[in-house]
């Protein structure tokens, strides 16, 4: 992978890397490193649904609901698979609707950022920002989502494990390492990543 002194990597997008997997996977934090390192713009849908409603997640789900939010999410996430290439963190819940998932695969390439339960219950424990964990139990809520979500993840073009403790920058390498394995498996289609000519 070419990678110069300053950590940049001379790489093109060609696709919207979408970031899939439940609460706590990483979509956010290691979104936002691996667009800095392949010189992209990083969006994340929970804020992009913020920013239009000019509320948290947290207050939409309680003054409007559930579906308010999922139509509001669907609508964010049609809107950026339009905009130029760029690396795209979604939602915990947004690969369930086989809506999402269809214009997903149509524009852009899913990544499910897979991890156990608990790691992600080590990840998401102590915050207050996610509706669907304020009840009794969150652990076995979390699992359970996990459970009932994990045959859509699935189908995600790419799976990258994030192991207790990984770093993002590992995170960013498996995904990048990932990435270029499935375009030279698939040298008829058109690549996710490529050289890009430097001056
Ligand atoms: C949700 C996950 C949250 C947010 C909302 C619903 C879910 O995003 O979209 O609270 O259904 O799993 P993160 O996965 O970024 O926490």
């Amino acid at each position: 992978m070419p990678i110069s002194a300053d950590n940049t990597v001379f790489l093109q997008l060609n696709h919207t890397i979408v970031l899939v997997g439940i609460m706590g996977s990483g979509k956010t934090s290691v979104g936002k490193r691996l667009a800095s390192i392949l010189g992209a713009k990083f969006h994340d849908s929970d804020h992009e649904i913020e920013e239009a409603a000019g509320m948290k997640v947290a207050e939409i789900f309680e003054r409007f609901g559930e579906d308010y939010f999922r139509d509001g999410e669907r609508r964010v996430i049609a809107r950026l698979l339009d905009a130029p290439p760029c690396v795209l963190a979604t939602g915990g819940g947004a690969f369930v609707s086989e809506e999402n998932r269809r214009i997903i695969a149509k524009s852009g390439t899913s990544i499910w950022l897979k991890a156990e339960l608990e790691t992600l219950w080590d990840r998401v424990k102590d915050r207050s920002t996610r509706p669907l964990l304020q009840q009794p139990n969150p652990k076995q809520v979390l699992k359970n989502l996990m459970e009932k979500r994990h045959t859509a993840y699935q189908e995600a073009t790419l799976i990258v494990s994030s192991d207790p403790g990984i770093s993002h920058d590992i995170m960013v390498r498996r995904i990048l390492e990932t990435i270029r394995e499935h375009d030279l498996a698939h040298p008829s289609a058109a690549p996710i990543l490529t050289k890009k000519a430097v001056e």
